[in-house]
């Protein structure tokens, strides 16, 4: 049959792609025209759930190169030689709103990489923020309703996003740093990627660092003013995905340098502050940065959905000589991702090729489900241990062992000597231009202004002037001013 002959999904000519069959000229339809019913049973199905959070995403292919030696720190094979290339998906996205949001909007930014090493994929699921809203995963769902619709209104409430800060002052230094000028980026290529959460590396020797990753645009900071972003949200929803698109369409390759901060694992405990939070950064005077390699992109996927939809990473995919830290947030996602990708895409989602290895192959002994393929073979067998060679463990830990202690129970994060909410945010303030200063406050006060009830309005102040005087004196004045108008 000729290569252009339309067929149904089990391979027979189509005879007819305009009239569906009828009973008679005028008459009904027939249950027998396959064609038809095929092709609007499927078009039924064409969507599957979005992803809870970040559903809105762009990605793009390209290459990891390493140039600088780190295996004084970490085994991670990929890392392990500069030069050494591991082909990448990266997935950018928003938060909070659903796949038929704007990308201009004020929001943290995904930035999500797989790297196909030749031990595995290594998915690092980070954002465009160096810190979080909150440190606990059992308030994440909490948290992303209140950023999302509402049950009641459909609509994203003022009330709610703010109320939810109200009552999490861990968030104060994500706030100031997403109502500031880097929480709308022009675009994925003009933003910087984080790690964020801290990691764990562990060198040939068995020693352990703590360890933070940052990827530094090269492409330099853009962003976009709240009323910028209105504009371009209204004029191209897609103006994220047209830039890296149509940027590596034309051969404009973006690209990122990665840097990590690295802490020996045995100053942990006594750093004057907990290093697992996520709601703080480490200053660079103690932990500076460390140049490790380069990340460009230069291949759009072929089939958005194919590729892109159905991308899953997820934080607990790590190979030898990266693991994860005791940070609680971490230990959360470990769960989540893994857990989401099961219900949105199904158990053999890392059959598809944009999940499976590139550079090696799955070996185990998971087996059937929903669209199983068998890419285990004939004479595979389905249990372990037996006799027939199948694959077997290697008896080496990925990563060095983390020290515990104490009784289990909900206990808050071991205390440290400086372990306030505040203090970073106040200090990201002071590290602002006047002008910057003053749009910060502006984008606090045109949202705070909006909230009903004054309870909630003055917990959020009561923050900022916790973080510094002059910030919450200054949201004070601006949202009483919005308020009395
Ligand atoms: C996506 C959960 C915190 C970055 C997701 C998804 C879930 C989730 C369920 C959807 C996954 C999918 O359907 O494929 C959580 C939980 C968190 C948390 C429970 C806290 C306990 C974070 C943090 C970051 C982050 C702190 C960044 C540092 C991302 C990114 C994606 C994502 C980038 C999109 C991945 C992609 O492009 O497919 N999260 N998340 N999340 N999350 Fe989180």
């Amino acid at each position: 049959m000729s290569q252009r002959v339309l067929t149904t999904e089990s391979g027979a000519p189509v005879a007819d792609n305009q009239n569906s069959a009828t009973a008679g000229v005028g008459g009904p339809l027939l249950l027998q025209d396959q064609h038809l019913l095929e092709k609007l049973a499927r078009f039924n199905r064409e969507r599957i759930p979005e992803r809870v959070v970040h559903a809105r995403g762009s990605g793009a292919y390209g290459h990891f190169e390493v140039t600088d030696d780190v295996t004084d720190f970490t085994h991670a094979d990929f890392l392990s030689e500069v030069g050494r290339r591991t082909e990448v998906f990266v997935r950018f996205s928003t938060v909070a709103d659903s796949l038929g949001g704007a990308d201009a909007v004020r929001d943290p930014r995904g930035f999500a990489v797989k790297f196909y090493t030749g031990e595995g994929n290594y998915d690092l699921v980070g954002n465009n923020t160096p810190v979080f809203f909150i440190k606990d995963p059992v308030k994440f769902p909490d948290f992303i309703h209140s950023q999302k619709r509402d049950p009641f209104t459909g609509r994203q409430e003022p009330d709610n996003v703010w109320d939810f800060w109200a009552h999490s002052p861990e968030a104060t230094h994500q706030v100031t740093w997403l109502m500031g000028d880097r929480g709308i980026p022009a675009s994925y290529r003009h933003m910087n990627g984080y790690g964020s959460h801290t990691y764990q590396w562990t060198n040939s020797r068995g020693e352990a660092f703590f360890v933070k990753y940052h990827f530094k645009t090269n492409q330099g900071i853009r962003s976009l003013s709240s009323e910028q972003a209105a504009e371009i949200a209204g004029k191209d929803p897609d103006s994220h995905q047209t830039d890296l698109l149509q940027a590596i369409e034309r051969g404009v390759h973006p690209s990122w340098t990665l840097h990590v901060q690295l802490m020996p694992a045995a100053e942990a405990a006594d750093y004057r502050f907990n290093p697992f939070d996520l709601t703080k950064v480490w200053p660079h005077a103690d932990y500076p940065l460390r140049r490790v390699g380069r990340l460009v992109l230069d291949r759009n996927p072929d089939n958005v959905f194919a590729e892109v939809e159905q991308a899953a990473f997820s934080p607990n995919n790590f190979v030898p000589g990266i693991g994860p830290s005791p940070d609680k947030m971490l230990q959360g996602r470990l769960f989540a991702y893994a857990d989401a990708h099961r219900y949105r895409l199904g158990v053999n989602h890392t059959l598809l090729a944009v999940n499976a290895p590139k550079a090696t192959t799955a070996r185990n002994y998971g087996r059937d489900g929903l669209m199983a393929s068998n890419p285990q073979g004939r004479y595979a067998k389905n249990y372990e241990p037996n006799s027939y060679d199948g694959p077997v463990e290697t008896g080496r830990p990925l990563s060095a062992p983390l020290a515990v202690s104490g009784h289990t129970g909900t206990h808050e994060a071991p205390a440290h000597t400086k372990d306030d909410d505040f203090f970073q945010a106040g200090e990201l303030y002071r590290l602002m231009s006047a002008e910057e200063r003053s749009r910060l406050v502006a984008n606090i006060a045109g949202g705070l202004s909006r909230v009903s009830r004054d309870d909630v309005i003055e917990k959020n102040l009561a923050h900022f002037h916790a973080a510094d005087p002059e910030y919450g004196r200054r949201v004070e004045e601006a949202v009483h001013a919005l308020r009395e108008d």
